[in-house]
């Protein structure tokens, strides 16, 4: 089933630059789909728009549809902030709020009215073990978030945005300053949340996209130049353009 469609999305920021340029693509519930291809691709400011994070951004012109369940979420009566507890983000770098690992957890929810220990408890020990995290820190949640190594605090930041229930997960190199373990323990915990979520990630290497990919999608200076089955687009892509970058002859 298709929880994201994007129709013919063109996007150019104040100064010219045009990110996106027709962009057409549906993306399945329960995989992971991913978004690949050079720096300045296109492909963080598709990922922002799929939260409307770019209605903070100088963007002057947008077109096109952004469909999540049927509905345009680029229309101007959005509630964004329902949409956002709807699509959730994890970034690159870890960003942990300076207070204990639990707290870190329970704010989203304190903000939105959520005052029940029982209820908080629980989204702080559900959202850990999602993120492959509550092994490592059940003993010590109290304790400041800052204190975790940076592999902890980035599924930290995964589990904090699946505290608030997401249905879609938005990743955008969540992974860039990890090292192999703390990396392989991101895409675990990915490839467990897939089965209940719809991911779109943007990955770090074309290896992890190999790695990870259910779908992926290769972009390149704005357009979507191939999109089909990961292990159809990393053995046997259709497009020169997109097997020169997998073979790393550019990029
Ligand atoms: N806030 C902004 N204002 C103006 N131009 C921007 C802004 N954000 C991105 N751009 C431009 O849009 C284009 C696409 O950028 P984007 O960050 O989406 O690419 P990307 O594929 O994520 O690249 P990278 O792999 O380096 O993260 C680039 O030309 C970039 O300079
Ligand atoms: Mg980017």
């Amino acid at each position: 089933m298709n929880k994201i469609l994007i129709e013919s999305l063109s996007l150019q920021y104040s100064d010219g630059t045009e990110s996106l340029r027709n962009v057409s693509m549906e993306i399945p519930a329960n995989a992971i789909t991913v978004l690949f291809g050079p720096a300045g691709g296109g492909k963080s400011t598709l990922l922002r728009c799929l939260n409307r994070l770019n209605d903070l951004a100088d963007v002057q012109v947008v077109e096109g549809k952004v469909l999540i369940d049927g509905e345009n979420i680029l229309a101007p009566q959005t509630d964004v902030i329902a949409l956002r507890r709807k699509v959730g983000m994890v970034f690159a770098r870890p960003v942990v709020l300076p207070m204990s690992i639990r707290a870190n957890l329970t704010y989203g929810l304190e903000l939105a009215g959520e005052k029940r220990r029982s209820k908080l408890d629980e989204a702080v020990e559900r959202s850990l073990r999602l993120a492959a995290l509550w092994d490592e820190v059940k003993d010590r949640l109290d304790d400041p978030a800052i204190a975790l190594s940076g592999g902890q605090q980035q599924r930290l930041c995964l589990a904090r945005s699946l505290a608030l229930q997401p249905e879609i997960i938005l990743l955008d190199e969540p992974t860039s300053g990890l090292d192999p373990i703390s990396t392989g323990k991101v895409e675990a915990a990915l490839q467990e949340l897939k089965k209940d979520y719809t991911i779109v990630l943007v990955p770090h290497s074309v290896q992890q996209a190999a790695r990870t990919a259910d779908y992926a999608a290769f972009f390149l200076q704005g357009e979507l130049i191939e999109y089909g089955e990961g292990s159809v687009i990393f053995t046997a892509p259709k497009e020169k353009r997109t097997e020169d970058y997998i073979t790393g002859r550019f990029g």
